[in-house]
């Protein structure tokens, strides 16, 4: 009797045993099978390299990667088909300057009346929209408390939606400049995280603080800004020296310096420590302008924002100081862009967002159309030059086999009405579909 159970023991032990390794074995061969295969049918395609469209197009996509693309390519047997129509596809845009973790809504109740976990709560919001315009990359050019890092995590987990996400984390600037909380009691104090350094132990000793908790690229405030209470608009408010250190530091970390410089002393000065783009830019000299063509400095000019600035901030509650300091610099700044672009500068599509709502980032386009780009110019500032900004050549801002399938599409030609890319109807990242209208 005894013997028998034990056999019978052994025997359903044996079976359970089979059994397990036939479910991980089935499970082994749906993991081995071939990813996903797409094609994707489109009456235009503007790839984000090539100086013309090519009609008819095909792109056959594995996974998250674009396998192959032509025109009127053969489609191989079994690929699920995404006809498009007459639509143009092109790269999923870029957009190197966002403030995504932010938006405004009142000037003294966001200041004093929100903490950061109101923004974290939100942020997500934020990036759906940014993604669902067509956006399916960012440079994040500053965020409070790391919020960017979280999201950036959340969103490559899977957990949120959004955009391939670089992020700077805190903004380095100087005491009382415009990264700093100017203009009120000096026993105001807020307990965070500071993006205050002065001299080069602070500004390195920051650097290292900001890679070690997730920075993908240092923001320097070399200049004053805007939208900060401090007297000038463009004032240099680091040294070169300063600078320098910045600069220096991030390489050592394999990061590139962005940095915020309005006046043209302190573009000067930071192109010549070295950064990798100037943004805003907007009193650019021709000192400067030459300074950056020899360099192959970036210009990432957001020159759509002073429009809704001036319609809408002072229903935000912004003080007139402010709107003063935007009338400064608005129209000049768009000649400026004009004549940097026209002296062969770099640009690349950047636009401060989270100045203006998220979502709205291909307001853009059309004026950097009305100041001097062509469409396809215009287009490529915000896929192939981002990505060579952002050192992503090799994973987005073309559509070409190897890179990550973001995609996006609208019904018309944007080579015709650049305004098209208001309208994004079709958006892929990774090969996953986010919206089709
Ligand atoms: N964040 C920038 C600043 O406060 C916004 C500048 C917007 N104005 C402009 N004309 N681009 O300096």
């Amino acid at each position: 009797m005894k013997v028998k159970i034990k056999i019978l023991g052994l025997a359903l032990v044996a079976l359970s045993l089979f059994f397990l390794a036939a479910v991980y074995a089935a499970g082994q061969a749906e993991k081995e099978e071939s990813p996903r295969r797409v094609a994707i049918r489109a009456g235009r395609l503007v790839d984000g390299r090539s100086a013309s469209a090519i009609s008819n197009a095909v792109i056959l996509i594995e996974g998250e990667r674009i396998a192959a693309v032509g025109q009127a390519m053969a489609i191989p047997a079994g690929a699920e088909v995404i006809d498009l129509g007459k639509a143009t596809v092109l790269p999923g845009l870029i957009d190197c300057h966002t403030h995504i973790t932010f938006q405004p809504e009142n000037y003294y109740e966001d200041l004093f009346r929100k903490s950061p976990i109101d923004a974290a709560v939100v942020v997500h919001i934020y990036a759906r929209r940014t993604l669902e315009a067509g956006f399916t990359t960012v440079r994040d050019a500053g965020s409070e408390e790391f919020i960017d890092v979280a999201l950036r995590k959340a969103i490559n987990e899977g957990k949120v939606v959004g955009p391939r996400m670089q992020a700077a984390t805190l903004a380095v600037g100087a005491s009382g400049g415009h990264n700093d909380l100017v203009g009120f009691s000096p026993y105001l104090k807020f307990s965070h995280f500071s993006g205050i350094a002065d001299g080069v132990d602070e500004i390195r000793k920051l650097v290292r603080f900001e890679v070690k908790n997730g920075a993908d690229l240092v923001k320097l405030i070399a200049t004053a800004g805007v939208l900060s209470e401090e007297e000038s608009v463009g004032a240099p408010q680091y040294t070169l020296e300063e600078m320098k250190a910045a600069v220096e530091e991030a390489a050592m970390w394999g990061k590139k310096v962005a940095a915020h410089a309005h006046g043209a002393e302190g573009i000067k000065l930071a192109v010549r420590a070295g950064v990798t783009s100037i943004e805003h830019g907007s009193l650019l000299d021709d000192e400067g302008i030459e300074l950056m063509r020899e360099r192959g400095t970036y210009l990432v000019a957001d020159i759509y924002n002073h429009d809704f600035i001036i319609t809408e901030y002072t229903r935000l509650g912004y003080p007139d100081k402010l709107i003063e300091k935007e009338k400064k610099v608005g129209d000049l700044q768009r000649e400026n862009f004009r004549r940097a672009a026209k002296a062969g500068v770099k640009i690349a599509f950047g636009t401060d967002s989270g100045v203006y709502p998220h979502g709205w980032n291909a307001k853009q386009f059309a004026y950097m159309v009305r100041y001097g780009l062509t469409p396809m110019q215009a287009i490529q500032a915000a896929t192939a030059n981002a990505a060579d900004l952002l050192g992503w050549a090799e994973s987005v801002g073309a559509v070409s086999p190897g890179l990550y399938a973001d995609l996006i599409a609208v019904s018309g030609d944007p080579l015709k009405d650049i305004s098209e890319l208001e309208r994004v109807k079709f958006v892929m990242k990774g090969g996953r579909v986010y919206k089709k209208e």
